[in-house]
């Protein structure tokens, strides 16, 4: 492993390469990243890197906002085949159709969604962000979110935007949480403040102590005074809690059947070191976009960060 590492290493200074990786990457690859972070920072610094290559480890909709934003940098994606439930849940056509009943509606998307339907989308979001955009959109300006229903009713419930539309996606990792054992986790540990991720389940919200993206979740953790979390969202994200805070405590809440292991991101899991080491030595598998379609979506993506909407 550590071979692999240094032959990544020396692959990336000698092609101009940037590794940016998701929290819900393996623990080794997140070690050998460059840069580590929630959806919105890591669009951020896909935005502004004056790298060469930029290699997403993680999936493909992060791999595909970053080729959006730096059309001229090569953007690999180590297995094709890591993508999102969440996004899937979501098509461009399928999407399009259902816009015509809404066409006074300003449409926000979650960054989790494919170019396609980022091409409809008037603002992107992030967990991060979702609820400050939406605070932002004047009263009587009636709003299309998608594709997260989960996302979406969180939203709502701190908004109050009661008649905002929502898509009905979800994703499979952050739907399998089982309330009844988050239950019987805070009897085990009494006094552990729950963290949950929004795409949960509003059932499994509830029993949050604390709410929000990846990131805010790291944060909380590391300036909490309590000693024991109880962790409701992808597995990844512990270790980067357990790094940063070696002397506390990270329990993952276990999904409704505790042996089909559905707190992983199967996608995320598919980027491998081995994958990684291949795909910049091969400077392949590259995320390609049609530029009128790029063009579209980048729209949507800018407004989120330059908050021009
Ligand atoms: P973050 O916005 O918290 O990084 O979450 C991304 C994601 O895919 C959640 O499932
Ligand atoms: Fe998509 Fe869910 Fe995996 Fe996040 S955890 S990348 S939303 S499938």
């Amino acid at each position: 492993m550590l071979r692999l590492a240094e032959e990544i290493g020396a692959l990336k200074r000698q092609k101009n390469a940037v590794i940016l990786a998701h929290y819900y990457t393996r623990p080794e690859v997140q070690d050998i990243a460059d840069f580590t972070g929630d959806s919105l920072a890591l669009s951020q610094q896909a935005a502004r890197t004056d790298a060469s290559i930029i290699l997403f480890a993680g999936v493909h909709f992060m791999a595909e906002t970053a080729k959006i934003l730096s059309p001229d940098k090569k953007v690999l994606l180590p297995d094709p085949e890591a993508g999102c439930s969440l996004a899937d849940s979501c098509e461009a056509t399928a999407f399009e159709r259902f816009l015509k009943d809404y066409p006074d509606h300003l449409v926000v998307a979650y960054v989790n969604t494919s170019v396609g339907v980022k091409a409809l989308t008037d603002v992107c979001c992030t967990s991060s962000n979702a609820v400050d955009i939406v605070r932002r959109i004047p009263l009587d300006r009636k709003i299309v979110f998608a594709p997260d229903r989960n996302l979406g009713n969180y939203i709502k419930s701190v908004t109050g935007r009661d008649d905002m539309v929502v898509w009905d996606g979800a994703c499979h990792v952050h739907e399998e949480f089982s309330v009844e054992k988050i239950l019987e986790l805070k009897k085990t540990y009494p006094g552990a403040p729950v963290l949950a991720h929004p795409e949960c389940k509003k059932t499994v919200l509830l029993t949050a102590d604390y709410i929000g993206s990846t990131a805010a979740l790291l944060e909380y953790a590391s300036s909490s005074l309590a000693d024991t979390f109880i962790v409701v969202t992808e597995s990844g994200i512990l270790h980067r809690m357990q790094q940063e805070n070696p002397n506390k405590r990270f329990i993952p809440a276990p999904p409704i059947d505790s042996t089909c292991g559905c707190n992983d991101c199967r996608y995320m899991k598919l980027v491998t070191l081995e994958k990684i080491y291949r795909a910049l030595r091969d400077e392949q598998p590259e995320v390609v976009i049609e530029e009128e379609l790029r063009r579209e979506a980048e729209r949507s993506i800018r407004n989120m960060l330059e908050g021009t909407f």
